[in-house]
């Protein structure tokens, strides 16, 4: 099996920083975000990765490489504009060839792995399998009606949804997929959705199976999310290399990346990224902090360099 990871949005939640720092490359826990994609994809014995970029795409082959620092073989291929998932899927046609393959989006943090939902489409003949998990907020996703584990309607983000059940950011595919892509109609917000996609999978009478996460789900979209996953993972003991000195005083869930040179009145709740200068008297809290940064306080803030916003 192969795997399409969707790497190609512009992370517009995380401006100023994401201008800079490309949204999947951001450190969590002093690793790049998609190193955590790669550990869930290669518990599933998957190794041969297409990464569908976007306008960063010179940062993220600088970056990834060939993916052998990561222990997987990496492509990549360009989606012309972020169109949607579906379109951007469309991009990875040619390696994907005939194969099965796993659809994973790239802003997503597992806390278990994905063995059973990928064990549940090897075991069988479903033209999809995907991963849902219930949410307290079901409009802010695709939202999937599920009889017995059959998915008999999906609907992005529905104003009154018929279930509290999310698409939760992985697929599994055989090939009918390639067939439903060139007929489908854009959006209402003018994306080409996977969930229409897979939404013609079933009325084409495919069989579309839906898996329940036994576990936590994190998307790194925002900075609320972003730092949450970041608290997650450090306290569970996944923190990569030490945090670079800080010189004031450290309260809880603070990660500085390596070679960072910050000089703070009182910092918590915060990442500042490898290499970055931060210089403020007062507190940062709720802050993720890139490039050459001074200012008297920085609170709820995303900064890069002379660029900040309140989120
Ligand atoms: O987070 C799960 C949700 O992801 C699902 O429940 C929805 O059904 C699905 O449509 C998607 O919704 P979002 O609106 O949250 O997707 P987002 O724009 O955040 O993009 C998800 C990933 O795909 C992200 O890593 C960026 C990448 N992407 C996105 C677009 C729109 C692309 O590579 N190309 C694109 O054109």
């Amino acid at each position: 099996m192969k795997a399409v990871i969707l790497a190609a949005g512009l992370g517009s939640r995380l401006f100023p920083v994401t201008q800079a720092v490309p949204k999947p490359l951001l450190p969590l826990a002093n690793r790049p975000t998609l190193a955590y994609a790669f550990d869930r994809l290669k518990e599933i014995g998957v190794h041969d990765v297409c990464i569908v970029v976007g306008q960063m795409e010179a940062a993220m082959r600088d970056a990834l490489g060939s993916g052998r620092a990561f222990d997987v073989r990496l492509s990549y291929v360009r989606q012309t504009e972020p169109k949607g998932l579906a379109h951007a899927l469309g991009f990875a046609r040619e390696f994907v060839g005939d194969e099965d393959f796993c659809l994973y989006l790239g802003d997503a943090v597992y806390s278990t792995g994905l063995v059973p939902a990928a064990e549940k489409f090897r075991a069988g003949r479903a033209a999809n399998v995907n991963l849902v998990k219930e949410v307290p907020d079901p409009s802010r996703f695709g939202v999937a009606n599920v009889q017995a584990d059959r998915i008999v309607r999906l609907v992005e983000k529905p104003k009154v949804p018929e279930s509290n059940l999310a698409m939760a950011g992985v697929y599994f595919f055989r090939s009918p997929i390639w067939d439903v892509l060139p007929g489908l109609p854009p959006s209402a917000r003018g994306e080409y959705e996977i969930t229409d996609a897979i939404q013609a999978l079933v009325d084409r009478g495919e069989s579309v199976l839906a898996s329940v996460l036994d576990g936590e789900w994190f998307d790194t979209g925002t900075l609320d999310s972003f730092l949450e996953t970041s608290r997650f993972l450090t306290d569970n003991g996944h923190l990569f290399g030490e945090s670079a000195r800080v010189e004031g005083e450290v309260g809880e869930h603070v990660v500085v990346g390596e070679g960072a040179v910050v000089r703070v009145g009182a910092i918590r709740n915060a990442v500042v990224l490898p290499g970055a200068r931060l210089d403020c008297e007062g507190l940062v809290e709720r802050a993720i902090v890139g490039g050459n940064v001074v200012a008297p306080s920085l609170v709820n803030t995303i900064a890069y360099g002379t660029q900040t916003r309140v989120a």
